[in-house]
């Protein structure tokens, strides 16, 4: 049967990083010959510019005819000025909710080669291999009542965390069974000693708990997590967070790796139908310049072809291939160190077509 592939390239360096990642799948299908379809739709910016709506209705049409998504990133200063619900980012967030895709992968791993590209002395963040489980449909991000508005003269504006039990716990299950996974170990994170959102999450993470008696169950309060991850990060195996805090601490996450432009994700529902993109934004400063690191697009692929496709030999072959152009000494600007050869974005995407195909000779 053959699985269709929704490419969403977004606004700034997005289209430059989603055509390498393109031409990488383009590459694999060639490899393996397994049969798929490649559609390309608008989000964000340039969905609005073209149609008004940063989720245009025809994008959501070919989202539910695919069997995974695959993003660049939106958003840009030009739209900066507008109201939320106008913005970009609106796009991709009713994109998550549409498809209730509400477990959000953030793995940080540190390759090998690295280690020197890492904001911390190489001995804490040698072999740092963790995952990050964010809920990605909830809290904050969409809680109602919201808005801005004003008292007499003065303006205020209000947001609403809100968790419903549920929520809680479906995303506890798949912090457990990521956990069960690799080295048994979660961390919860919330903030309990302040937020009654946060005291229901303690509770329901632990009465999921008694499902996966395996797994060791640890808490820790927010604040204190952002310092941990930069003082000892090897000591987390799974953390599991909810919306907001797991966007601030997969970004902290994700610079102990070298560089945010390393860091994939893969956002997913209960029929593992995902969407699937890298941690970074879209750069605008950086756009059109052929300076974009590709790498953390091309391993979103690598985790779409693992999780929505079930293809893991493309999927492992695509980690290998990157990890290869590091160890032959190939960098993007943002990792640079000295006697490494910098290469611009289409270059390093080259690179990694190269490897794929020497790699796949082994085979
Ligand atoms: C992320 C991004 C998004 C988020 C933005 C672009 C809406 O920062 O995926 O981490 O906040 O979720
Ligand atoms: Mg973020």
């Amino acid at each position: 049967m053959t699985s269709k592939i929704l490419l969403l390239a977004g606004d700034g360096i997005g289209p430059e990083i989603i055509h390498e990642a393109k031409l990488c799948l383009l590459t694999l299908k060639e490899i393996f010959s397994f049969p798929i379809e490649i559609e390309e739709a608008l989000l964000g910016g340039h969905a609005i510019e073209q149609t008004g709506e940063p989720l245009p209705a025809d994008t959501l049409s070919l989202a539910q005819e695919a069997d995974a998504m695959l993003l660049g990133a939106v958003g840009g200063p030009k739209w900066d000025s507008l109201n939320p619900d106008k913005r970009p980012e609106k796009g991709l967030l009713q994109l998550r909710k549409h498809f209730q895709l509400f477990a959000n992968l953030r793995p940080a791993i540190l390759n090998q080669h690295l280690t020197n590209a890492s904001s911390l002395k190489s001995h804490l963040v040698e072999d740092l291999d963790m995952l990050i489980v964010r809920e990605l449909t909830g809290g904050l991000y969409f809680g109602e009542p919201r808005g801005i508005e004003k008292k007499g003269n003065v303006d205020f504006a209000y947001n609403t965390m809100k968790y419903y039990e549920p929520e809680i716990e479906r995303i506890a299950r798949v912090g457990f069974e990521c956990a069960q996974k690799r080295n048994k170990k979660l961390c919860s994170v919330d903030k309990a000693n302040v937020l009654e959102v946060s005291q229901l999450w303690r509770r329901v993470v632990e009465k999921i708990h008694k499902d996966y008696p395996d797994v060791v169950l640890s808490h820790m309060y927010v604040d204190n997590a952002a310092m941990q991850l930069v003082h000892k990060p090897k000591q987390f195996d799974v953390i599991v967070t909810e919306n907001m805090f797991g966007d601030i601490l997969s970004d902290c996450a994700a610079m102990l790796t070298g560089s945010i432009g390393m860091l994939p994700s893969a956002s997913l529902n209960e029929s593992e139908y995902g969407l699937y993109e890298p941690v970074h934004g879209s750069a605008p400063d950086i756009a059109g310049l052929n300076k974009a690191n590709p790498m953390a697009t091309v391993l979103s692929l690598g985790m779409l072809l693992r999780y929505s496709l079930k293809e893991s030999q493309a999927a492992d072959l695509i980690d290998q291939a990157v990890s290869d152009v590091l160890a032959q000494g190939y960098r993007t600007v943002d990792l640079y160190e000295d006697n490494m050869e910098i290469l611009g974005t289409k270059e390093m995407g080259e690179a990694i077509r190269t490897s794929l195909y020497s790699l796949s000779e082994a085979l």
